[in-house]
Parts: C-alpha cells; sequence; structure tokens
C-alpha cells in the first residue's frame, strides 16, 4: 500500500518555498524547511508568521490554529532532516544542475517510496528526474505566484512518472486547498506556455505604442479583466525569474514571442527587479 502522505519537506524557501510551506502547515502537514543559511529560513518563517497574523487579523484564522501551524513548520539547513518526509517539493533555484544536486542528494536520504516533487516552472521534469535511480516517483507540483493566494497547481506528468505518484500528487494538491490540473510534461506546461509570450508582449507594446505602465496596467485590468497589470504581476514575479524563464522556453520552442523584451533583460542588468529590490516598473518601500 502507498504511504500516507503526513509528512511534507520543501527545499528551497524564496517566495515560491516559502508560500508552498505556509499552504502544508495550514493543511495540517508536519512540515521541513529547508534553506542554505539558517537566516533566509528563519526569514521565510517570519513571513509565514506574518501571513497568518494578518489572517487572524482579518477574523479568518483563530490564533490557537495560527501558532498550531507555525509550530509544524520545522526549519534547517541540512537535506538529511527530510530523511523522514512522505513527499519533498522542491523549489529551489531554476537551474538544472542545482536541482540535479538536489535530487540526487534527496534520493538518498527519504525512504524508497517517498515522493520527490519539483516547482519548476520553465525547465523539464523529465531532464531533472533523469540523475534519479527511480526516476518513476517524480513529479511535478507547479504552484503560481503567490502561491498561498493563487488556486492553481500544475501536476505534470514526466515520461517516466508512475501513475500512483501522479494521482498522488494531485491528490496532495488537492489537500493543500489547490485546484490541479493534469499534464504533460512539455515547456511551460499549460499557463506559462500562454502566459510568457502575453507578457513579452505586454513589455513590447509599452515601447510601440508609447503607453506608460501604468496606463497598460489599466488597459489591461479595465479591458482584459486581468486581476493586476502586467507591469505589477512582472513586478510580483521578479524580472530576472521572468527573463530567466523566457530564455528556457526561447531555448526549447524557439519561438520569437518567447525570447524576453530587451526592456526586460535592461532592467535585470540596472537590478531593477520588482517589490523584492524596491524597483521595477514602480517603486516600493
Ligand atoms: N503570501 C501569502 N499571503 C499573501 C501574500 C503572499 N505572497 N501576498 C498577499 N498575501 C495575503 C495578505 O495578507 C493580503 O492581505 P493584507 O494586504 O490585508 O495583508 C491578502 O493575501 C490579500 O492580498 P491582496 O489584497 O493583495 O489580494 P488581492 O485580492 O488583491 O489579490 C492576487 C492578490 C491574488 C495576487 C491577485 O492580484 C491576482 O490574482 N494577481 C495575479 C497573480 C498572477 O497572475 N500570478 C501568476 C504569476 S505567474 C507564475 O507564478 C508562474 C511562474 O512560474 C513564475
Amino acid at each position: 500500500m502507498a504511504r500516507e502522505l503526513t509528512r511534507v519537506g520543501v527545499v528551497g524557501l524564496g517566495a515560491m518555498g516559502a508560500g508552498i510551506a505556509q499552504l502544508a502547515v495550514e493543511a495540517g502537514f508536519e512540515t521541513v524547511g529547508r534553506e542554505v543559511e539558517l537566516g533566509r529560513a528563519e526569514a521565510a518563517r517570519d513571513r509565514i508568521a506574518h501571513f497568518l497574523t494578518r489572517k487572524v487579523e482579518k477574523g479568518q484564522l483563530d490564533t490557537g490554529a495560527r501558532d498550531a501551524a507555525v509550530a509544524r513548520l520545522r526549519i534547517t539547513t541540512d537535506l538529511a532532516d527530510l530523511g523522514d518526509c512522505d513527499v519533498v517539493i522542491e523549489a529551489a533555484f531554476e537551474e538544472l544542475a542545482v536541482k540535479h544536486e538536489l535530487f540526487r542528494e534527496l534520493e538518498r536520504v527519504v525512504a524508497g517510496d517517498a515522493l520527490l516533487a519539483t516547482n519548476t516552472s520553465a525547465l523539464s521534469v523529465t531532464e531533472i528526474a533523469s540523475v534519479l535511480e527511480r526516476p518513476e516517483r517524480a513529479v511535478g507540483m507547479h504552484f503560481f505566484n503567490p502561491a498561498p493566494l493563487m488556486p492553481l497547481v500544475e501536476i505534470v506528468r514526466a515520461e517516466r512518472t508512475a501513475e500512483d505518484v501522479f494521482e498522488r500528487a494531485y491528490e496532495l494538491g488537492e489537500r493543500l486547498g489547490k485546484t490541479p490540473v493534469r499534464c504533460a510534461d512539455t515547456p511551460g506546461f499549460v499557463v506559462n506556455r500562454v502566459l510568457i509570450p502575453l507578457l513579452n508582449d505586454c513589455i513590447r507594446v509599452l515601447d510601440e505604442a508609447r503607453v506608460t505602465p501604468e496606463d497598460l496596467d489599466a488597459g489591461m485590468k479595465n479591458g482584459a479583466g486581468w486581476p493586476m497589470g502586467p507591469c505589477a504581476l512582472l513586478d510580483l514575479v521578479g524580472a530576472d525569474v521572468h527573463v530567466h524563464a523566457s530564455e528556457a522556453l526561447y531555448e526549447k520552442l524557439r519561438e520569437p514571442r518567447m525570447a524576453p523584451p530587451a526592456r526586460l533583460v535592461r532592467m535585470v542588468a540596472a537590478g531593477k527587479l520588482g517589490r523584492k529590490t524596491g524597483e521595477g516598473f514602480y517603486t516600493y518601500d
């Protein structure tokens, strides 16, 4: 019988990993979060506690539930501490070599029947899993930013993903309160295959139509019903993250619209990455 999923590991506690860890503790899972430096792990835990406290302040959560959720998160810098996890969701830097090293190491420390999931957004799950002795245990679980708020998770079937692993990842997505969709391991999966070129088009239109970021955002919100404008969204995602994902998809698909627009590349070179650096298309306190 397949092992019950009760303990979740999250590797990488940046914006995505911290959001996933927040979902896991809120859903009642004992959770182990791993970062390379303790300071970063502590910052992620503080961020999770902050968002849960905001829920208490807004009457969406009681203090006991918040405290219990925060207490379910254990942070570490040591991958070996994920040894008793039933599933590990990797949300580390989007570099194949980094993910390969982590997957190799994770397979050494977790139980033989533990699931290994990756939150990659633009790399191939099949390629990431290729270093595993048992690649059938690997699956993609692609969350959207901000993970605690965005309902979708794409459950990505790699070439060798076992059927029961795929379905258990789907069920985990549901237990985390998400709306999962099943898809194959194609470049950009479902949403980024559409959203990345669309956002690139938006940025090209800035120059072509000589429109300001404010007016472009107002246009897409009021004329296309987007919840936030493309410039505000890119500031949220991070220009560096978006450019990196665009480059990865362009490399695979060779569609000109996938290539990152020069304006965004210049912003990355100048360190204008969006919210995280205090300046992108907009400035932030
Ligand atoms: N983590 C946890 N909680 C958060 C959070 C975060 N990162 N950000 C905000 N919250 C909480 C806050 O407590 C906030 O309340 P307060 O401001 O009162 O503290 C609460 O959520 C609600 O926040 P907002 O009022 O800002 O919520 P909203 O109703 O305006 O919706 C939104 C925000 C869900 C982000 C909405 O604007 C939206 O759907 N935007 C589009 C986002 C999107 O398209 N994301 C996909 C990006 S692409 C991607 O992710 C793919 C990839 O691979 C990179």
